[in-house]
């Protein structure tokens, strides 16, 4: 039987990792997080000492052949390295978000980025997170979802995960940076963070979590029997 392919678009924090990877668990496949690729490259932009502003970041393009990006799992768990170094959670920083977002805006980071996403999707069963998965990177996926909840909830879900990684950071400042974001990534003139015309749209801002991670699995579940793909 071919892979699966499973892709989930929306923006940050609507909970798309957290539920991918319960999916991924349930369904014995794998979860690729496709922003750690992003964040990669936007820690190597700022070790080299570029700013992170959409006028300066453009700056990394010459400096992209310096970067060797692998992804490995370690029991079950992406990790990303960077020239042989995993970088774990130090790509997690508020401060690599702002460069993810603007790194991911250059046309040439998308394209050095192409082939590691769809090598993946080749060799396994995968539900792949991102902004383009279903318009870009597996535009024939068995089921495309896009996820969102409201800013609000987003931002609330965002302090709580990075006080957990004992990132602690102040409310406010996380709302008015996922607002920022947003307006970036889904105006931006590449691969911009929208909905793929047939993609399911799944709203993340009410559910607790199990509900929402069954309600999500009876999508997926019922797309891939439309697609004679049982799992
Ligand atoms: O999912 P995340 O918050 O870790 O993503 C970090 C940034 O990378 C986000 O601002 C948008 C960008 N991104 C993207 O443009 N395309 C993807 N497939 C994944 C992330």
């Amino acid at each position: 039987m071919s892979h699966i392919q499973i892709a989930i678009d929306g923006p940050s924090g609507a909970g798309k990792s957290s539920l991918s990877k319960a999916v991924a668990k349930e369904l014995g496949i794998i979860y690729v997080d496709t922003g750690a690729l992003y964040r990669t490259v936007g820690f190597y932009a700022r070790s080299i000492g570029i700013p992170s502003d959409k006028s300066e970041i453009a700056r990394i393009v010459p400096h992209l052949g310096e970067i060797n990006i692998e992804v490995k799992y370690e029991n079950g768990v992406q990790c990303v390295y960077l020239n042989g170094e995993n970088l774990g959670d130090r790509i997690r920083e508020n401060e690599i978000s702002m460069y993810a977002s603007t790194v991911s805006a250059v046309p040439e980071v998308r394209a050095f980025l192409l082939d590691t996403q769809k090598d993946i999707a080749r060799k396994n069963s995968v539900i792949m997170d991102g902004r383009d998965i279903g318009t870009v990177i597996l535009p024939d996926a068995d089921v495309k979802i896009f996820l969102t909840a409201s800013c609000e909830t987003r931002a609330r879900r965002r302090v709580a995960e990075l006080a957990e990684k004992g990132m602690p950071a102040a409310y406010e400042v996380v709302l008015s940076d996922i607002i920022k974001r947003d307006e970036q990534d889904s105006s931006r003139d590449v691969a911009p963070a929208i909905a793929a015309p047939d993609a399911l749209h799944f709203d993340n801002s009410f559910d607790g979590f199990e509900a929402a991670k069954e309600a999500l699995l009876t999508m997926i579940r019922k797309g891939l029997s439309e697609k004679g793909k049982e799992i």
